[in-house]
């Protein structure tokens, strides 16, 4: 079992690497919308690095038998 400290910091941790994702795509929709096309495709590359972090805390949880706790994700600037 996972201690309960440890456990919490692991979920606010998957949590930061998922809001990372979103900041990332939300990049890449403001360079789509500037016509760079393969600079967004760099930031859209660079979510699904931080969605692999993110389910790297998540197996962990799991394979020590902790719980997985999704909260709510800010949402990042549009701009
Ligand atoms: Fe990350």
């Amino acid at each position: 079992m996972i201690p309960t400290r440890i456990e919490q910091a692991f979920n606010q941790q998957l949590n930061a690497e998922t809001y990372s994702a979103y900041l990332y795509w939300s990049m890449s929709a403001a360079l789509e919308a500037m016509n760079l096309p393969g600079f967004a495709n760099w930031m859209r590359i660079q979510a699904q690095e931080e969605m692999t972090h993110a389910d790297k805390f998540f197996r962990y949880l799991i394979e020590r038998g902790g719980h997985v706790k999704l909260t709510a994700i800010d949402g990042p600037p549009a701009e």
